[in-house]
């Protein structure tokens, strides 16, 4: 893995060898090593993504400098690819993007020599989400073989919903859909159920937001949205015992989640949140390591690999 810039190029190797690493951050197994330069280009709003990419970095002991593009040389015309290059010549080892173009990465992935990380583009891939989405459903089941997750909501404009289903479908859990007819994606193979049937039948009943900052074609309303697609108090006593609650936040309380089942026994929605941190940890590790900009540093293979480097087996 080169860059993270879609779920589709992280092989099942690197997803669980990405589950493993972030559950060692967890329990503190690894210590951070030698201070590199994270560069955290937002050209969207951001609180969970930049942060946890913030907090990240500072557990990892790199210098982490965040851009504002609304006091940067983007007011004066600069383009979003000379702003990256910009980034890569004064020094960043590793760059974390968010940009509403659904395909930015392909402006810019052969164009630099450090690793790039998909922090969201437009519609269509957020990588790290999907990733922090994984951990947090393989330490509630153990497995995705089998395991039901209903993807409920906005799913057209959903980046999140994107990167989810192939993923976990990937790794062998059963996919379906859930949404209002204007919300639909219909380029997806998997099934679309009702909501009903997702909270009866589902394992995981993972939410979307409405996405209103994306609905250029959407003009309906959405009164009555909680009642008749969402996951309503009323609906969340129908799910099953074990089942969780997941969702990548910010979330719209009462539109597409009751309020009172964002905190409730069967959430995990600010577990997402803090598995964030760690999974980014590991994605930026990994990344770094596959460059050859930080060395491995969990112990037993730091030695390891000073060993493989004295006897030339390297
Ligand atoms: N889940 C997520 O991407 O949240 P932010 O937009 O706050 O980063």
């Amino acid at each position: 893995m080169r860059h993270l810039l879609s779920v589709q190029d992280v092989s099942e190797n690197d997803i669980f060898a990405l589950l493993q690493l972030a559950t060692e951050f967890q329990k503190n197994k690894i210590n951070s090593v030698n201070q590199k330069i994270a560069v955290n280009l937002f050209f969207e709003p951001s609180t969970r993504t930049k942060l946890s990419f913030m907090v990240a970095q500072k557990k990892l002991g790199f210098e982490s400098l965040d851009f504002h593009q609304e006091t940067s040389s983007v007011q004066k015309g600069e383009s979003f690819y000379d702003t990256v290059k910009t980034m890569e010549a004064i020094g960043a080892d590793l760059l974390v993007i968010r940009h509403e173009d659904d395909h930015w990465p392909d402006r810019v992935k052969d164009h630099v020599s450090i690793p790039i990380i998909n922090a969201g583009a437009g519609k269509i891939e957020h990588p790290t989400q999907c990733l922090l989405d994984l951990l947090t459903i393989y330490q509630e089941f153990g497995t995705f073989q089998n395991v039901r997750v209903a993807i409920v909501g906005d799913i057209i404009h959903s980046r999140v919903a994107h990167s989810n289903a192939d993923a976990l479908h990937r790794l062998g859990a059963d996919v379906y859909l859930s949404a209002a007819p204007y919300f639909q994606d219909n380029t997806f193979s998997y099934p679309y159920i009702t909501i009903d049937e997702a909270v009866r039948t589902c394992d995981v009943i993972m939410l979307l937001r409405i996405q209103h900052e994306r609905h250029d074609c959407f003009t309906g309303g959405i009164e009555n949205y909680l009642e008749q697609y969402g996951l309503s108090e009323e609906r969340g006593k129908e799910m099953k015992k074990s089942a969780i609650i997941l969702h990548p936040a910010p979330v719209n309380r009462d539109v597409e989640i009751a309020s009172n089942l964002v905190e409730s026994r069967q959430s995990r929605i600010f577990k997402q949140m803090s598995n964030g941190v760690y999974m980014r940890m590991a994605i930026m590790t990994l990344l770094l390591q596959e460059w050859g900009i930080k060395h491995e540093n969990i112990i037993e293979k730091r030695q390891q690999f000073r060993t493989n480097k004295q006897t030339g087996t390297m």
